[in-house]
């Protein structure tokens, strides 16, 4: 398979890099095509979340896989979380936080997987806060986003960085995948809120499972494995 981040399309300005992304893999482009932004007028988040970075300040890219890992999920976070330093946790399923021992925690990167199994590609969506003013947010994320805090024309070294760690993510086994992700995780044994349709659960976050999804246990003592959805903290560190 062919080196990622080959081809390289950067735009200045862009809806989302994983729309064009998943325009590309449409087209027939190759595994490891790469779509950056310096900037996004539509950049989603998960679970229809819009995601929001001023012109310049972040890392905005996606990568196309061919073939993609079962892990891909837990393969960007680490991949991600290596080059955020070893300070930085995951909080499943895969935000990039720093500051969790001295919380409140910041969001300094956000991943947005998106996969079409039946023509075997991924999208890893990658927006990375490298060079973030925190003023310069809406004030209802500034409290709870964290930034690498270097300059914007860093950006490109961040990349660099960031491809060099997927590939050698890529190349590892499951469980070695599994240990790297537990060594980062910021829930694990803390108080968690779900929710369960209507309801919010709460429970303590038991780490993750070899397919990815988040143990959990309830209140009452029985363990269930959260696949999809949303969790959050319900004490402080998110
Ligand atoms: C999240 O934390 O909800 C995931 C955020 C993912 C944002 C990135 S920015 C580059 C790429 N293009 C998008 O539209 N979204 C992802």
């Amino acid at each position: 398979m062919s080196q990622l981040g080959s081809p390289h399309l950067h735009f200045s300005s862009i809806g989302s890099t994983n729309d064009r992304a998943r325009e590309l893999a449409d087209a027939g482009a190759p595994h490891g095509t790469l779509v950056s932004a310096d900037e996004q007028s539509s950049g989603r988040g998960r679970q229809g979340r819009e995601w929001v970075a001023p012109p310049g300040s972040s890392l905005l890219i996606s990568l196309l896989l061919r073939e993609p890992p079962p892990l891909l999920a837990l393969v960007a976070a680490v991949a991600v979380a290596e080059v955020c330093g070893p300070a930085a946790k995951i909080k499943w399923p895969n935000d990039i936080l720093l500051g969790v021992e001295e919380a409140p925690a910041g969001k300094v990167a956000g991943i947005l997987c998106e996969a079409r199994p039946q023509e075997n590609w991924a999208i890893v969506g990658v927006g990375l806060n490298v060079a973030l003013d925190l003023a310069q947010l809406p004030s209802e994320l500034r409290g709870r986003a964290a930034t690498l805090g270097l300059r914007s024309q860093q950006r490109a070294q961040v990349l660099e960085r960031l491809v060099d760690q997927f590939e050698q993510a890529l190349t590892l086994p499951d469980e070695e995948i599994l240990t790297l992700w537990q060594r980062r995780d910021a829930l694990l044994g803390k108080e968690i809120g779900w929710s369960e349709g209507e309801l919010v659960a709460s429970g303590t976050a038991l780490g993750v499972s070899a397919s990815g999804s988040l143990r959990v246990r309830r209140e009452d003592g029985s363990e269930l494995e959260l696949s999809a959805g949303e969790v959050h903290l319900t004490a402080a560190g998110s």
